[in-house]
């Protein structure tokens, strides 16, 4: 019997299969507000037969994007937009989630697909960035990274207020998971990574206070998020450059959030600093494995994340409790009847996976 498709509860949310999409930008939004792009792009996978789906990292104000194609809801019309893709999923009863994020020094950029740097300085939808201290991502590299303003004590009290603005909008949007998006070099964990925070007051120095930022977010979304839908994190388990985070720093920090409550640590990994090209997995290999290390030390369900395409690869992933749900990223865009195939590799039930219009035509077979 394959473990992937077993089901999962976590308060009341049930995750009919273990399967789940990765979080991705598409730069797609229009001042924020999704598109019909979204529609396909997340209500494809439900129709797949994805079991949890992760709408993109979704800024918590304007200046929280990462570029001007960047997802938002710090708006009732980003929630109003969002409400028919969310009803979409749900039809195929698929659980909903969404990344809440603010970009940090890595914001006011380029699109991926128009090269990802900063924006010109006299480019007129340029703004000024944020960050532990005023040192820029890649201050000697070829490609334009402009100097973020320190953020002072009481503009992390507003970013804070911000992200608590968001978690009450998805509430209303009906998502059944939120995650707090502490990895790849934005502004959370900006402040968690040493390479990053070189900060001496409240929100810098040792571990402790380099998580104060985060854990202080969480606590207050917390109290505005419904106990019985899911919370989560995404951190980068580990920097993946000397003299970053390793994951004895990560399961600390999960020991944290397990103590505010949160549900599920969502395991990356990279992205702080240039050298540490760990976002979308180049370090495949170890990152999936490392939460496995996470969920053994903290008790916490965690989600595997990075270079997952097989089926037997995730299944394994599961069956050896490294993993409460695997995400799959660029392989789910390549394929987004994935959990399907992956039914079929694995000799479990096909029929149930797909949607109704399509299971009945193809499941079987
Ligand atoms: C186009 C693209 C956009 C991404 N956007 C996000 C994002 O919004 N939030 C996030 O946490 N990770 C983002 N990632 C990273 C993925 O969620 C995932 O962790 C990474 O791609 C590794 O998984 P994979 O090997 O299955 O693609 C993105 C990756 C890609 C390829």
């Amino acid at each position: 019997m394959s473990e992937l498709f077993t089901p999962l509860k976590i308060n009341d949310v049930v995750f009919k299969n273990r399967i789940g999409m990765s979080p991705m930008c598409q730069y797609s939004s229009d001042d924020g507000v999704a598109s019909n792009w979204h529609m396909v792009h997340l209500g494809s996978k439900a129709v797949g037969g994805v079991g949890f789906i992760m709408t993109e990292c979704t800024a918590v104000s304007h200046t929280g994007r990462i570029s001007q194609g960047c997802a938002g809801l710090w708006s009732q019309k980003q929630a109003e937009a969002l409400k028919p893709i969310v009803a979409f999923q749900k039809s195929f009863d698929a659980v909903t989630g969404i990344q809440i994020s603010h970009s940090g020094r890595k914001g006011s950029a380029a699109t991926a697909l128009e090269g990802g740097s900063h924006l010109d300085a006299d480019d007129a939808t340029a703004w000024q960035t944020v960050s532990p201290t005023n040192t820029a991502f890649d201050p000697d590299g070829t490609r334009l990274w402009r100097a973020p303003k320190a953020l002072s004590a009481e503009d992390i009290k507003h970013i804070q207020a911000q992200f608590v603005q968001s978690a009450v909008l998805a509430k209303d949007v009906g998502y059944d998971l939120l995650e707090v998006h502490c990895a790849h070099g934005y502004l959370l964990h900006s402040f968690l990574t040493p390479l990053v925070n070189t900060r001496d007051d409240h929100y810098g120095g040792d571990l402790k206070g380099r998580a104060r930022f985060l854990l202080e977010t969480v606590s207050k979304v917390r109290e505005v998020w419904p106990a019985n839908r899911a919370l989560s994190v995404r951190i980068s388990v580990h920097d993946f450059v000397d003299g970053g985070l390793i994951v004895e720093d990560s399961v600390q920090v999960g020991l944290w959030l397990k103590e505010l409550g949160v549900d599920f640590i969502d395991c990356s990994g990279g992205g702080a600093v240039p050298a540490a090209r760990g976002a979308i997995g180049n370090r495949t290999a170890e990152q999936p494995d490392m939460a496995g290390e996470i969920r053994k030390s903290t008790g916490l369900a965690v989600m595997a994340v990075g270079g997952i395409t097989d089926p037997h690869h995730a299944e394994r992933l599961i069956s050896t409790a490294k993993a409460d749900i695997v995400l799959l990223g660029r392989e789910m865009m390549r394929n987004p009847h994935w959990a399907f195939d992956a039914a079929k590799a694995l000799g479990a039930d096909t029929r149930p996976v797909l949607a109704e219009q399509y299971g009945f035509f193809v499941g079987a077979s």
